[in-house]
């Protein structure tokens, strides 16, 4: 128990906006865990992460997070009332189990060649421009048409899914506008309209792929309703984009930038899976998970009281000079690159597509590395967001066409 009257200390939203990892660094030395001004204790330091996202104390959010903004039915509420990612105890277990299974690593590997297609397609289609900017041109488009190939989506109802999955993601930004919002609901009920038709084609097909076989595996382990069925599919979505469109950015630019650990990569094609773990670590797509605190949890000699919202922060973990050395130098050839792995968090909610994500990662960056060895950065991107997901600014490449 907090036995002294030391104060937690808060970081102020102006410091964590203007460079989230200085902040973090600066409370990290002295405390395990801070206030947010804008909202929630963030706990700092990697072995508290680590053990404290197998606390069952610590419980998932369900539809509080909606319910505070004002969304208590429609699309949108849907995905936090029949999803995995906000689920509890029995609940999670069935809504994940079924999907862990269908994403079983043997599949993953059998869908690396679709992956590589799409991304080889996308650097084809601008190779001549010898320029793109990467965020929007390959980095956002390639986890989409990765996921629609899972799903075997009909090609020409690729890009208006791509469309309708941006403007719902909308909602899961930080400071999301009143309009954007509106639009993210419209896109939500898009979105699962389409998903709709698809698995009632997969009903009917009973084809040997991804989603079929999720069909079978979801009817089958207890009885999920329909609805939850079409929400895990969703919840796939969402949580493969914008994480993979970020982390896509950051592992290139980070590359880019330390251009020795580059050429290194293009070199030598099995550097690819440390780069990306690294590039995790130094740059994660998500910030970090949000729970709800259900009892008073004593930290060394400090007391994180209940009914509080928590941020388990895996971005302040992963640059935790007690595990890492030397932790804001970004260098693929770090020996502790093992505890890299809390970027896909850990216990009952531990990405439940790691595979999948990883798999896009590294074959996105062989893709690059293989076609574009010549690649330079003509504008260095910013990372955004402290709390989930993250999010990536423009980022400008060229090469010599
Ligand atoms: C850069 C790649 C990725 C990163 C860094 C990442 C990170 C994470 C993290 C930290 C969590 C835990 C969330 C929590 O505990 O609240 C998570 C869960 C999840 N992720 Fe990922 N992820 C990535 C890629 C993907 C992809 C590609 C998909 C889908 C195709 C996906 C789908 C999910 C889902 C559905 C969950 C919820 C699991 C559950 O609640 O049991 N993620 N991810």
């Amino acid at each position: 128990m907090l036995t002294d009257d030391r104060v937690v200390p808060v970081i102020a939203a102006a410091d964590i906006e203007r460079d989230a990892h200085a902040a973090f660094r600066r409370y990290r030395a002295t405390h395990p865990f801070a206030i947010l001004e804008t909202g929630g204790h963030v706990v700092l330091r990697h072995e508290d992460v680590t053990r404290l996202s197998r606390d069952p104390r610590l419980q998932a959010t369900e539809t509080a997070i909606p319910a505070q903004g004002g969304v208590t039915a429609g699309p949108l509420f849907d995905i936090f009332q029949h999803g995995m990612l906000t689920a509890n105890g029995q609940a999670h277990g069935r809504r994940r189990t079924p999907m862990s299974r269908a994403l079983a690593a043997q599949a993953i590997d059998d869908f690396r060649p679709a992956v590589r297609v799409a991304a080889e397609s996308l650097i084809e289609g601008c190779h001549r421009d010898g320029s793109i900017e990467l965020a929007s041109g390959f980095a956002a488009r390639l986890p989409v048409l990765a996921l629609a190939a899972m799903f075997g989506l009909p090609d020409q109802e690729v890009p208006e899914f791509i469309q309708d999955i941006n403007e719902m993601n909308e909602f899961f930004r930080p400071n999301a506008t009143a309009r954007g919002m509106a639009d993210a609901e419209l896109a939500a009920a898009k979105v699962q309209y389409s998903l709709k038709k698809l698995i009632a084609r997969k009903w009917v097909g009973q084809a040997d792929d991804f989603l079929s076989q999720y069909l079978a595996l979801a009817e089958g382990y207890q009885q999920l309703s329909g609805m939850e069925i079409l929400i895990q599919i969703v919840q796939l979505i969402i949580g493969g984009t914008e994480s993979v469109q970020t982390a896509l950015v950051a592992q290139t630019a980070n590359l880019l930038l330390n251009r020795s650990q580059w050429m290194a990569v293009c070199d030598d094609p099995t550097l690819v899976p440390a780069a990306v773990s690294e590039s995790l670590r130094f740059e994660p797509g998500i910030a970090g998970v949000v729970r709800v605190s259900t009892e008073d949890i004593d930290i060394d000699r400090w007391t994180l009281p209940a009914g509080q919202l928590v941020i388990l922060s895996s971005m302040s973990a992963l640059r935790d000079e007690r595990v890492f050395s030397r932790p804001d130098d970004f260098n693929i050839f770090r020996t502790e690159l093992a505890a890299s792995n809390l970027a896909f968090g850990g216990g009952p909610h531990k990405c439940v597509a790691e595979a999948f994500g990883r798999a896009e990662l590294e074959v996105g960056l062989s893709v690059l590395a293989e076609r574009l060895p010549g690649l330079t950065l003509d504008s260095r991107p910013a990372f955004s967001g402290h709390v989930f997901v993250r999010r990536t600014t423009e980022c400008r490449v060229s090469w010599q066409s």
